[in-house]
């Protein structure tokens, strides 16, 4: 999946399968790969950085990331960047030049958390040739109105909100939305609801595809396991037998070898 309109082709299609990358490295792999679509998440904060949420992402630092691994997809997949803290709420022209900054760097699209009291700043992005993808539900970006990563949408009223909010990304321009952890019966229900693809995190298996944080699915950060996450390989592990042995060998004197010299 290289563009856009592939991605909104796929509603009701084959599933479509979404992971995080924050540097070139995890972009080749995932170019070798046949997963469809790669967003540079403001999770790069706590991924990459160590921070335990993502306000310290900045549109400098999400463009820097996404150069990298646009540099790394050589155009082989779409590539979606997040919109930081804050961005969306500065009005028009920040977000334009947020926007710009994030495809200059190589993104074709942009995703942006919430819609309530920012739905102007999306219609003019997508009027400006923009794509825009919606994030709903649980947006970590709002954790402390939220009372923490918490499932959202399981009383009637909440449910409610975020399946008109959807149908509103819809009516603004929106070519997919992201939903985060909210009840798989919600999930199935804004999926019905909207004529663009439904990517689920912790939404259950009734959306039209699904997203993942790299280093999770891939178990290399192991001390994070939420229920909603399934660890697809022990790279982790990996890792870890492998810093093991280099040290092994060069306290042992068994690396370099000859061969291994000039
Ligand atoms: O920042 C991020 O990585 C995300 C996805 C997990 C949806 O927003």
């Amino acid at each position: 999946m290289k563009t856009v309109p592939d991605f909104k082709a796929r509603k009701g299609g084959e599933r479509i399968s979404v992971s995080t990358a924050y540097s070139c490295w995890e972009a080749r792999f995932l170019a070798a790969s046949p997963v469809d679509c790669v967003l540079v998440g403001d999770s790069v904060a706590s991924v990459v950085d160590g921070e335990p949420a993502t306000f310290s992402a900045t549109p400098e630092i999400i463009a820097r990331h996404t150069a990298a691994v646009a540099r790394g997809l050589a155009g082989s997949k779409l590539l979606v960047a997040d919109f930081p803290f804050l961005a969306a709420r500065r009005g028009i022209p920040a977000a334009v030049d947020c926007a710009a900054l994030l495809l200059r760097a190589g993104a074709q699209a942009v995703k942006i958390e919430g819609c309530d009291g920012h739905a102007d700043v999306l219609r003019h992005l997508v009027g400006s040739g923009i794509p825009v993808m919606g994030h709903l539900g649980l947006t970590p970006q709002s954790v402390h109105a939220l009372g923490g990563n918490k499932v959202q949408g399981r009383a009637d009223a909440a449910a409610a909100s975020i399946l008109r909010q959807a149908r509103e990304l819809e009516a603004a321009g929106c070519f997919g939305v992201v939903l985060e952890c909210v009840p798989f019966t919600l999930a199935a229900a804004v999926t019905s609801a909207l004529g663009i693809p439904v990517i689920g995190i912790g939404a259950g298996p009734l959306t039209d595809g699904q997203v993942l944080v790299f280093h999770d699915y891939l178990g290399l950060n192991p001390g994070f396991q939420p229920r909603f996450v399934r660890r697809f390989a022990d790279a982790g592990e990996s890792v870890a037998r492998g810093l093991a042995a280099y040290d092994a060998a060069v306290k042992n004197g068994t690396f370099p070898s000859a061969n291994e010299s000039y």
